[in-house]
């Protein structure tokens, strides 16, 4: 069986980035560079062009080369790869070197070494499986991955002979002028026969710039007579990284193919150019999205939802036909038929059970609402549970905090709150209770009570009702 290791080259500095934060950790519609790279890696199998080559199979984990602040960056991507350290920064050459022992430790020993750069976040499953596929079929000693540039650029430049064979990849720094014109380039994805590799990278002679590049491995390889395959896509599914204009630019592109994903999917997106959609959102068919929304994180929206115009929704869940207005959600889950907005805002912790109200100027954080619960203006939920078919009152506020701690406010099913009710946490509002206009709850209210006043006091307590008093609670 011929087996593959991957190695993504990603320790460098990033310094074109001039960044404290290092390159691999750039975010790209939500997710870190490097992350799209991991992701390609991790789609190769399930494309159709590797599913004719059932002879490659990688059994592993892709190896990441890491070097510049190390640490931070395995901290974010976590455990989906394995590391291996490039001490010093020398080149991709010396990068990939670094890599042979964490290779060569694998359990199934791979034939061929499946190369990529950490700052090329368009990159697909589907073309590294071609390159891999292509490398297999010419049985050759490298393979590599071409684009075509229509003007100036910053890749290496590939160079053929008359006869259209491969010689080197001449970086744009030491190529003469007449090789800058040259329009295919290297694309930055590689596939090597380990037997070959380990030992020629081992020979590889520093350039003049002190470094070993790894693109050097081409010209060797031509003068040894070895077979060099190519395989040419779409430059723009390769495109590098190296400074933030190019960052906004991928960034713009990758959009666009969310975007579009999400419309073949059944999801109307009224205005594209101001809609803003992150690689880790998942949308249910017709739902709709209205101009200047950004939809963030990993959030999951159900179907037959309006979501905007200007409302940004980060790290949420939203359940099916919710309406979602000039609104903020973060780390909220709302349950189907939940509409928010204008102007409202859920923080995190804010959970809105079934066909909650939550009208304008409104603020739930860290509270559960009950389902059929009505909130239609000014108010403020922290640290609160409330009970099915509640009524908050315009104005209601829950004061949780008592500059020390954050207390807790629990209301009770069916309960009225009256318009500028303060709730005085901890506190708890009994079932079916009433607070009257502008009560200052400091105490607890027993089921069925109805307080007033300032601190509020009971008046009168109702007997429980067989049929709920809900539907007379209900205000407009
Ligand atoms: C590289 C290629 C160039 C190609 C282009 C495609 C070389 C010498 N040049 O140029 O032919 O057209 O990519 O995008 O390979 N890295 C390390 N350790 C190092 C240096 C770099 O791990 O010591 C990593 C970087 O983190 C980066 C990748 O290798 O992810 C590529 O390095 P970069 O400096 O961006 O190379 P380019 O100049 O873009
Ligand atoms: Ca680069």
């Amino acid at each position: 069986m011929n087996t593959y290791a991957t190695v993504v080259l990603a320790a460098g500095k990033g310094t074109r980035m001039r960044s404290t934060l290092p390159k691999a950790l750039h975010p790209l519609a939500g997710e870190p560079l490097l992350a799209h790279v991991l992701n390609a890696i991790e789609a190769i199998p399930s494309t159709e062009t590797f599913a004719h080559y059932g002879t490659f199979t990688s059994a592993h984990d892709p190896i990441v080369v890491l070097g510049h602040e190390a640490a931070q960056v395995e901290s974010v991507i976590g455990q989906r790869c394995l590391y291996a350290l490039q001490a010093e920064l020398l080149g991709t050459g010396h990068a990939l070197l670094s890599a042979q022992p964490t290779v060569d430790a694998l359990d199934s020993l791979p034939q061929t070494v499946l190369v990529c750069y950490g700052d090329t976040p368009l990159i697909s499953g589907e073309i590294l499986a071609q390159v891999l596929a292509e490398h297999s079929r010419r049985q050759a000693v490298v393979t590599f991955l071409t684009g075509h540039v229509t003007g100036p650029s910053d890749y290496g430049r590939v160079v053929r002979d008359a006869e259209g064979r491969v010689q080197e990849i001449v970086e744009v720094k030491r190529a003469t002028e007449e090789q800058k014109r040259i329009k295919e380039v290297n694309s930055g994805v590689y596939c090597f026969d380990r037997a070959w590799l380990w030992p020629t990278l081992h020979a590889l002679p520093r350039n003049a710039a002190g470094e070993y590049y790894l693109t050097d491995l081409i010209g060797i390889a031509s003068a040894q007579g070895c077979e060099i395959a190519t395989v040419t896509g779409a430059l723009e599914e390769t495109l590098g990284i190296n400074n933030r204009v190019q960052l906004a630019a991928v960034e713009q592109l990758l959009r666009q193919r969310i975007l579009e994903q999400h419309m073949y999917d059944g999801v109307t997106i009224i205005d594209p150019a101001t809609t803003y959609i992150d690689a880790g959102v998942r949308i249910g068919m017709d739902t709709i999205i209205l101009p200047g929304t950004m939809i963030t994180g990993k959030t999951q929206i159900g179907t037959g939802c309006r979501i905007g115009p200007g409302t940004t929704v980060d790290h949420s869940i939203i359940g099916d036909n919710c309406v979602i207005r000039n609104s903020a959600l973060e780390e909220a889950t709302l349950e189907d038929g939940v509409s928010v907005g204008p102007f409202s805002h859920c923080r995190p912790g804010a959970y809105l059970a079934r066909n909650v109200r939550m009208g304008n100027f409104a603020e739930v954080k860290n509270s559960y609402v009950g389902a059929e619960t009505d909130m239609h203006h000014f108010s403020y939920l922290g640290d609160a549970t409330l009970g099915d078919h509640v009524n908050i009152g315009a104005g209601t506020i829950t004061c949780n905090y008592d500059g020390k701690r954050k207390n807790h406010t629990n209301i009770g099913a069916g309960a009225f709150i009256g318009s500028d009710t303060m709730l005085v946490a901890p506190v708890n509002v009994g079932e079916h209770a009433t607070t009257g206009a502008g009560a200052v709850v400091n105490k607890d209210v027993s089921a069925g009570a109805v307080v007033v006043g300032v601190p509020a006091r009971v008046i009168r307590v109702s007997q429980p009702v067989e049929s709920s008093p809900v539907e007379s609670n209900k205000k407009e």
